[in-house]
């Protein structure tokens, strides 16, 4: 899950970050009412949006004084970046910046250590720095078992050539932001910039945090960061479920076992839609995993019927551990249990079922004579037949 800048404040605040203060706003008095309460003679209102390049896109504007951050948040309330519609700003303390510099901690799955990045040169874009000038960049593995401590954070500093009379400070900053990283399982936390200001004070005026879902059960309070009204409502209906489902824009359902499988299910659907009018497209990844059970299939087939552009949908199954007639008889108990919460199935269903048992598993659903549902053995012949249904239907 990523954080909006604010919510990364509010984060390095709590560990003993130095950061300058900072309200929220969804009107433009509001954020009049906010420059007021912080009292300084310069605060920046800046767009809350979960997309970089927020300066560069008029996102970030600096302002003197309450009627000056009215106007300003006026500007960018509304505002369209990269797809992003701007619902809330911040208004923040105005710093007296002397130098801006560049920090990030990341998870590196290649590597499966982490990896702290970090350079004099901070405030631009730092994608433009590490391709042209990557000697700018200082890149540091470090190891999850001991992490960022004196001795690493010193050798970031100086990697990354700050003065000598600017490092115990640096270093000093960088160990509070690896504890953030460390104690709220973070994948991503990256500052730009990190400034000295005239005073000579290190402080993170940009924050950007990713945290680790997986890690939620122990951390009660990132539930109060997820921002549900920015969730897709099929996809907020699908967590719910538990369910592994992903939005797409195109017609085509896709329930399948296994993340690979529903991948190559998708590239396949793709493909085959290209034949027909339209050229059908999947309009979800949903990966229902192993096991066989009814009430998995069924809330899958609810949640993708739920979404209005679905004009067909393909069960795809490999049948493995779990045998095709345990999904067979899934299926079946699905529409019954469907037709009881008054959902009655209203697309067509197009079921490839291979693997172990696929024989008994095929027989289980022709006895059973669903409506709407049919059944094709080849992966490619199912895409082809339920990208048609979607064209037609
Ligand atoms: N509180 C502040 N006081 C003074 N200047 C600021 C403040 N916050 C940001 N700035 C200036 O605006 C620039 C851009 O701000 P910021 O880094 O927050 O946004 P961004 O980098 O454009 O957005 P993103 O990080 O999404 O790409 C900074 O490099 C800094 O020079
Ligand atoms: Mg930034």
């Amino acid at each position: 899950m990523d954080l909006y800048e604010y919510q990364a404040r509010d984060l390095f605040e709590s560990h003993g970050v130095p950061v300058l203060r900072g309200l929220t706003a969804t009107t433009p008095d509001e954020a009049a009412a906010a420059a007021t309460e912080l009292g300084t003679p310069v605060v920046v209102v800046k767009a809350q949006v979960k997309t970089g390049g927020r300066g560069k896109a008029g996102g970030v504007k600096v302002a003197k004084g309450a009627e000056d951050a009215k106007a300003k948040a006026e500007e960018i309330l509304g505002l369209d970046i990269k797809g992003h519609v701007v619902k809330k700003v911040m208004i923040a303390e105005g710093a007296d910046i002397a130098e801006e510099y560049y920090f990030s901690v990341l998870l590196d799955r290649a590597e499966r250590r982490y990896l702290a990045m970090c350079s004099v040169e901070g405030g631009m874009d730092i994608e433009t720095l590490a391709e042209e000038r990557p000697e700018a960049l200082a890149k540091i593995p470090v190891d999850p078992n001991t992490g960022i401590d004196q001795a690493k954070a010193d050798e970031i500093v100086a990697a990354a050539g700050f003065a000598e009379a600017d490092r115990a400070k640096i270093a000093a900053v960088i160990i509070k932001l690896w504890e953030v990283y460390r104690d709220e399982d973070a994948t991503l936390v990256e500052v730009n910039p990190l400034v000295k200001t005239g005073a000579g004070d290190i402080v993170a005026l940009d924050g950007k945090v990713s945290l680790d879902e997986n890690a939620s059960f122990r951390h009660e309070a990132h539930e109060a960061l997820i921002d549900h009204t920015a969730a897709d409502p099929l996809e907020a209906r699908a967590t719910e479920k538990g369910l592994n489902y992903v939005k797409l824009d195109g017609s085509v359902g896709i329930i399948g076992n296994g993340a690979g499988l529903v991948m190559s299910t998708l590239d396949v659907v793709a493909y085959a839609g290209e034949e027909f009018p339209g050229a059908p497209k999947p309009a979800n990844f949903l990966d229902i995993g192993g096991g066989a059970s009814a009430e998995v299939m069924a809330n899958g087939l609810d949640v993708i019927l739920g979404d209005a552009q679905v004009k067909s949908v393909f069960v795809n199954v490999f049948g493995g551990i779990t045998a095709c007639d345990a999904v067979a008889n899934g299926i079946v108990q699905a529409f019954a249990l469907l037709s009881e919460q008054g959902k009655a199935v209203t697309q067509p269903l197009v079921v490839r079922l291979d693997g172990n048992n696929a024989e008994e598993g095929r027989r289980i659903l022709t006895e059973a004579n669903l409506p709407l549902l049919e059944q094709v053995d080849t992966m490619d012949g199912a895409a082809r037949r339920v990208a048609e249904l979607a064209a037609s239907n």
